[in-house]
């Protein structure tokens, strides 16, 4: 088993009813995490990465529905668990934090309450004990006078320090995934900077896969070993993070990257990706990146692209990449 990924999502699809029809907000993601590895998950918002994510633990909110595909984590079907098991999963062995740390902490209970409660959710350990490795996890995210901080209220730290109480918290049962959701989204760059070596810091520590998820790819390729590209709710191209910049061929991918700022780039104007995602675009047959995509052909609008293996660690769903017709 310890080759095989950790997580495992295969074919997923996720679709809420409307009036007018359901709505397909997930339609075709597949992706695995290896053991220690950082996957990312790129994608303009609306995309789907946030209920992919959601997927992983079955908390998908209502009236959502997984309609298909399969979720194996270290190589058991979640939808097979137990409640008790589902229940054991979520902040035992997966641990979740999200972009706003403030609606996340409850702001009536100390920050050491809360992340002493999440352990005791999870193991028998007395409440000295949950205290003791609470102050220690303070200790290892980074906050200064744990034993004197583990008493304050969320309100009485700034921004980044909330961050680092949610990473404490969501890795005080020492996980074995870590889903990020928009971690830094919400923060100024140099703490983000910050929350991201944090981060690389845990896998390193605890031997951690993260899930991380943002809408900025420059954050996404600075911390992952692979990034995932989601559009609309299909996956469109997976590689490795370091040679997103030389090898990206979707032209949902290159899009993005030239819309990023660097050095070479300095003093002219940036391109920005015409168009939006609108919820037609999912409805219509073919890729749903063909309304704004440069490169559309005819099988674009008529057919959905498979995913095809460029390289070892290279897939990319298109058309005019690797001769999917
Ligand atoms: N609770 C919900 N009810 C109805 N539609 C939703 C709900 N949550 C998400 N969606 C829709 O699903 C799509 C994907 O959402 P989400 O996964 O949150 O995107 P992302 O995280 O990439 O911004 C969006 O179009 C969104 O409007
Ligand atoms: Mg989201």
């Amino acid at each position: 088993m310890a080759d095989s990924p950790l997580l495992s999502i295969q074919g997923l699809q996720i679709k809420f009813p409307r009036t007018e029809g359901d709505f397909c907000a997930v339609d075709d993601v597949s992706l695995a995490i290896n053991r220690g590895e950082i996957l990312g998950l790129a994608g303009e918002s609306g995309s789907g990465k946030s209920l992919t994510a959601l997927a992983v633990t079955h908390l998908i909110p209502p009236p959502g529905q997984i309609i298909g595909g399969r979720v194996i984590f270290d190589g058991v079907d979640v939808a097979s668990l137990a409640p008790a098991d589902l229940l054991n999963l979520r902040g035992g062995r997966i641990g979740m934090i999200f972009q706003d740390p403030m609606s996340a902490l409850n702001p009536t209970f100390t920050i050491g309450y809360q992340i002493s409660e999440a352990y005791r959710l999870h193991t028998t350990a007395t409440p000295a004990a949950a205290r003791a490795r609470t102050i220690e996890f303070l200790e290892r995210v980074g906050i200064r006078d744990a034993p004197l901080r583990v008493d304050s209220y969320p309100h009485q730290l700034s921004g980044g320090m909330r961050q680092r109480v949610m990473i404490a918290m969501a890795l005080i049962c020492e996980p074995d995934l870590l889903i990020a959701d928009e971690p830094t989204t919400a923060l100024d760059t140099t703490v983000q900077v910050q929350i991201l070596d944090l981060l690389r810091e845990m896998r390193e520590q605890l031997g951690l896969s993260i899930l991380f998820i943002s809408h900025d790819l420059a954050v996404v390729s600075e911390l992952a070993d692979r990034v995932a590209i989601i559009y609309a709710g299909n996956l469109m191209e997976i590689l490795p993070a370091k040679s997103l910049a030389n090898a990206a061929c979707h032209p949902y991918s290159t899009g993005l990257l030239a819309t990023l700022p660097t050095i070479e780039k300095r003093g002219r104007r940036l391109p920005v990706l015409e168009g939006m995602l609108e919820d037609a675009d999912r409805e219509r047959p073919g890729c749903p990146f063909a309304p704004r995509c440069p490169a559309a052909i005819g099988a674009c609008s008529q057919e959905m692209p498979v995913l095809n293996q460029l390289s070892e660690r290279h897939f990319a769903a298109c058309h005019l990449i690797g001769g999917s017709l």
